[in-house]
């Protein structure tokens, strides 16, 4: 069959993977090809055990591999026989040398601007779907143009907004696409073959093109407006817990506010998952290095506050089990850092777990789907871990239970009957306010939402 375009992209990821599978799906008429180093996660992604877990997701895959949808480890290949190429690789933070913990590190994508130039034979349109710091584009264009042997390389900025946990409806009704291309002719008509392609399932007007470093900047901006919502509702919840006032009644007051709306204003234990946190510091170093160090401090603080939510929803526990955890079981109800999900990467559940380690608390995990991606993230460290599926069984026999994930399992057990099971006094601390609370308190619980009145049967 001869097919109208032939996409690569390069990174079988949570982007990677969901992004291909989605285009393949929408548009039968194209070929898609995803590649990657990992040959282990190609080998899951052709198996009936995909490497990501997100809700839809089988089912797209299921429905295009094979037909439009392939996935290989012939990276060469793929660059040859391919003329659109989204980059879909990781952009960690830098662990090492200048602005590590801080900037982004770029080595994943310069690798691959490089095997592009060696292997392209003819012209290509490469996509920046990864996340990157602003002017990345520029310093993709200056490699792939360093060869002057006539190919000719577009590139164009085409961030992916899509959550994980809802990543097939994200993609398939997005809020929005957006494609930064350059001013000019060129950059237009490769901006213009990126429009026909969402255009096969997303509304135009929904298709935004931009100048190619507002798309590269906006990208980063979304995430901190969204971060700095968290950080702000739970900076909030720390003075409801001063005040007796309640969180959730706050929110929902403010939220009504047209102006300020009312997604995103949950109260937590603090946000976690891949994104937020690199996203932000790397803004962060990209300001201090334009000398915009107040700019800089306003944007980290998102992140701080991030981090004192976690250490404070720690030391509440502390505080509540009479100062001492040393010795008691703890268990933690979810692991993923949100619900409908396994992936763990940056999840508030490992420093909590890590904290109550050091306490010398002894700490059993559950989760529906994260368990794996636990056990590796609390590999070495000293202490007492266990790993249960059973949410009932995980709370046998411990002191508190702390809820890490929002899962919906977590809001329909049986509360009664877990309590019986507990050691006494008994406790719940919600990092997630998603269980009935009254009901738990009055099964004999002992129980603190975050940022807002705790529970208690102690007079
Ligand atoms: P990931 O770690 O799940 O996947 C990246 C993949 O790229 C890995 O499988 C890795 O093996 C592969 N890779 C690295 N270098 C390669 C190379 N040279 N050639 C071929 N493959 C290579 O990362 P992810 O979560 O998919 O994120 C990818 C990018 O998308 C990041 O920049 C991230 O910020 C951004 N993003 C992620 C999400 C999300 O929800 N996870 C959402 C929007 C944007
Ligand atoms: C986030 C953005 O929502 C996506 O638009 C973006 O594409 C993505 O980052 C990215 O760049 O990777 P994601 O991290 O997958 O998506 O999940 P979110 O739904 O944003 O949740 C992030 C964290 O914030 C989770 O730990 C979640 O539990 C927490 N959160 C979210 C709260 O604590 N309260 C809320 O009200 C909302």
């Amino acid at each position: 069959m001869k097919f109208e375009k032939r996409i690569l992209c390069i990174g079988a990821g949570f982007v990677g993977g969901p992004t291909a599978a989605m285009i393949a799906c929408k548009c039968p008429r194209y070929r898609v090809t995803v590649v990657d180093t990992n040959k282990e996660k190609i080998a899951q992604w052709n198996s009936a055990a995909l490497p990501v877990y997100e809700p839809g997701l089988d089912e797209i895959v299921k429905e295009a591999r094979g037909r439009n949808l392939f996935f290989d480890t012939d990276i060469p290949g793929g660059i040859r026989e391919n003329d659109v190429i989204f980059v879909c690789v990781n952009t960690p933070t830098k662990s090492f040398g200048a602005g590590a913990g801080m900037a982004a590190d770029l080595q994943y994508w310069e690798k691959t601007a490089r095997q592009i130039l060696e292997h392209a034979r003819s012209p290509k349109i490469v996509v920046e779907k990864s996340t990157f710091p602003v002017k990345t584009a520029l310093a993709m264009e200056r490699i792939l143009n360093s060869r002057n042997d006539g190919v000719r390389f577009d590139v164009l900025s085409n961030p992916e907004f899509l959550a994980e946990g809802t990543a097939v409806r994200d993609m398939a009704v997005p809020d929005r696409v957006l494609i930064g291309s350059r001013d000019s002719a060129e950059g237009y008509r490769a901006r213009d073959v990126l429009v026909e392609i969402y255009a096969n399932w997303v509304p135009r007007e929904k298709i935004l093109t931009s100048n190619i470093w507002s798309s590269e900047l906006a990208k980063l901006a979304a995430n901190l407006f969204l971060a700095q919502r968290v950080s702000t509702i739970n900076a909030v919840s720390a003075v409801c817990e001063k005040t007796e006032a309640d969180v959730t009644e706050v929110a929902r007051i403010v939220g009504m506010d047209g102006r300020i709306g009312p997604r995103f204003l949950n109260a937590s234990i603090g946000f976690g998952g891949s994104c937020f946190k690199k996203d932000i510091l790397n803004l962060v170093y990209l300001c201090r290095h334009e000398g915009l160090a107040e700019v800089a401090d306003y944007f980290e603080a998102v992140v701080r506050i991030n981090e004192y939510q976690k250490e404070r929803f720690v030391l509440n526990m502390l505080e509540a089990m009479f100062n001492t955890l040393a010795g008691k079981r703890v268990c933690l109800f979810g692991f993923a850092f949100k619900a409908n999900t396994s992936d763990t990467r940056e999840s508030p559940a490992i420093y909590v777990a890590q904290r109550l380690l050091e306490e010398k608390a002894e700490v059993v995990v559950t989760d529906p789907r994260a368990l794996e991606n636990a056990k590796t993230d609390l590999k070495g460290l000293a202490g007492k871990v266990s790993y249960v599926k059973d949410p009932y069984k995980a709370a046998s026999g411990c002191q508190a239970i702390a809820v890490m994930t929002e899962w919906d399992l977590y809001r329909g057990l049986d509360y009664g009957r877990i309590f019986k099971r507990m050691v006494k006094p008994a406790f719940i601390f919600d990092g997630r306010n998603i269980l009935d609370h009254e009901l738990c308190h009055e099964v004999g619980f002992n129980v603190y939402p975050v940022g807002k009145p705790g529970l208690t049967h102690f007079a």
